[in-house]
């Protein structure tokens, strides 16, 4: 359930019609519900109640400042994989203490940031990594609380780009060498083990490859402990998949107490990295219709938003509803619809079934909350575009639009090329 529903044949965002919102900001934006935020936030949280946990947002899936805020509000923690990441999740308010740093290629001057900022713990990719970690913080005099971020080799069943928990796949540290790295990392004189972390991939519909991580975890979890290791956290990352068409993922209660009973038997205090399944279905993409044109084969309507906009449909031919923001009694359609881009691969939905639309109307993308605008980049110079949230009838601009003197910001013309005559 969200916030997002037809009123009078009206797109409302809760209490507001979209076209409102559209008079104030332009075209393209996004747009956020604050209700459905919240509502998913404590939602999932409250999934986990009756056991030791905390739930790391994973800012990857929608950094804005407001929202980091919002859910630090709510008591969550975070998920960061950068500098960048962390730099933004103290600055929205989250806790150092709550927050993970999860990612393959920490730099030093990232671990030495995160060090200094106190986080909870870094989930360590590498044997190498450990080290580094190591080193960083014995030059600045602290102790580093790691788990190590274990590959268990289990089949997520999801897009293969997204699938992380194979062996093929760059993450994490493949679970029979696990041990190893764990000794490496109790010798380490600036390191101390807290916990173990793994993460199986993202939008998964099922509980069973969640079901068979725990079990392999646990085994290698007992056997640390009979070494004399301290695992306190255990961190079960993200994954957890939303409906963007006719998916049934089941919902966080349904996840919550299918996991629930091996969780306790691990005796830690539980994490969790959801990131999609918070945002997806909270936030939309309202873009305005430009043209329309049909040849023998194909119809399209060309809308102001693109693939810079929301690389999800051509970067993973990820499916997401398209709606019309005014239902009209009109004939319906098969189009594709595509940006302004210069690319082929330039589509928010391809062969869809949908009203007739003329020049000025409104659509709306639906599920776009999560990996949306965090995503998006300024391909073919394009400014990036607004984003908005509304919480009841009032509209908050979160972000505002990129003018044209954003995309040139930190270029610069080398003198030599100033003094360079132009032609023509
Ligand atoms: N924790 C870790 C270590 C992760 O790598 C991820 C996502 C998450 C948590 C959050 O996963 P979620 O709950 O959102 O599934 N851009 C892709 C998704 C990439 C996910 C990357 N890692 C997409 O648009 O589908």
């Amino acid at each position: 359930m969200h916030y997002f529903e037809y009123i009078k044949g009206e797109l409302h965002c809760e209490g507001i019609p979209i076209s409102r919102i559209t008079e104030k900001v332009g075209t393209p934006f996004y747009l956020y519900s604050y209700k459905t935020l919240v509502r998913h936030f404590n939602v999932f949280n409250e999934a986990f109640q009756g056991i030791s946990h905390l739930v790391c947002y994973s800012m990857k899936a929608n950094s804005n400042l407001a929202l980091i805020r919002l859910f630090a509000s709510l008591g969550g923690g975070v998920d960061v994989v950068s500098g960048g990441e962390l730099y933004r999740a103290l600055k929205g308010g989250a806790d150092p203490r709550q927050i993970v740093f999860s990612g393959v290629g920490k730099k030093e001057e990232e671990i030495e940031f995160a060090l200094k900022s106190g986080i909870l713990m870094f989930n360590v990719e590498s044997s190498m990594e450990l080290r580094a970690i190591d080193g960083v913080a014995g030059r600045i005099n602290k102790k580093a609380p790691i788990a190590i971020r274990v590959n268990p080799d289990i089949d997520a069943k999801t897009h293969p780009y997204i699938t992380t928990g194979l062996k093929q796949n760059k993450f994490g540290i493949d679970i029979l060498r696990a041990p190893m790295a764990y000794r490496l990392a109790s010798e380490l004189p600036n390191l101390k083990v807290v916990g173990i972390d793994c993460h199986l991939g993202s939008q998964l519909v099922e509980v069973e490859p969640f079901v068979d991580a725990l079990k392999k975890l646990r085994r290698l979890v007992d056997s640390l402990r009979k070494e004399g290791m301290e695992i306190r956290y255990l961190d079960l990352g993200g994954g957890l998949g939303i409906t963007y068409n006719d998916e049934e993922p089941p919902d966080p209660v349904e996840y919550a107490s299918s996991i629930l009973d091996q969780i306790r038997s691990f005796d830690c205090t539980l994490i969790l990295e959801p990131g999609r399944v918070i945002v997806g279905n909270a936030g939309i993409l309202v873009s305005r219709v430009l043209y329309t044109k049909e040849n023998e084969e194909k119809r399209f309507i060309i809308v102001d938003a693109a693939m810079n906009d929301l690389v999800r449909p051509s970067y993973y031919g990820s499916f997401h509803q398209v709606l019309p923001v005014k239902k009209e009694n009109r004939e319906e359609i098969v189009a594709d619809v595509v940006g302004p881009v210069c690319e082929s691969a330039d589509f928010l939905a391809k062969g869809r079934k949908i009203q007739k639309l003329h020049p000025g109307e409104l659509i709306a993308v639906m599920s776009a909350g999560a990996y949306g605008f965090s995503m998006s980049t300024n391909y073919n110079s394009r400014p990036r575009v607004a984003e908005v949230l509304v919480r009841d009838d009032e509209m908050h601009v979160i972000r505002k639009r990129e003018g044209y003197e954003d995309l040139i910001r930190g270029e610069k013309i080398p003198k030599f090329l100033l003094e360079s005559t132009l032609k023509g």
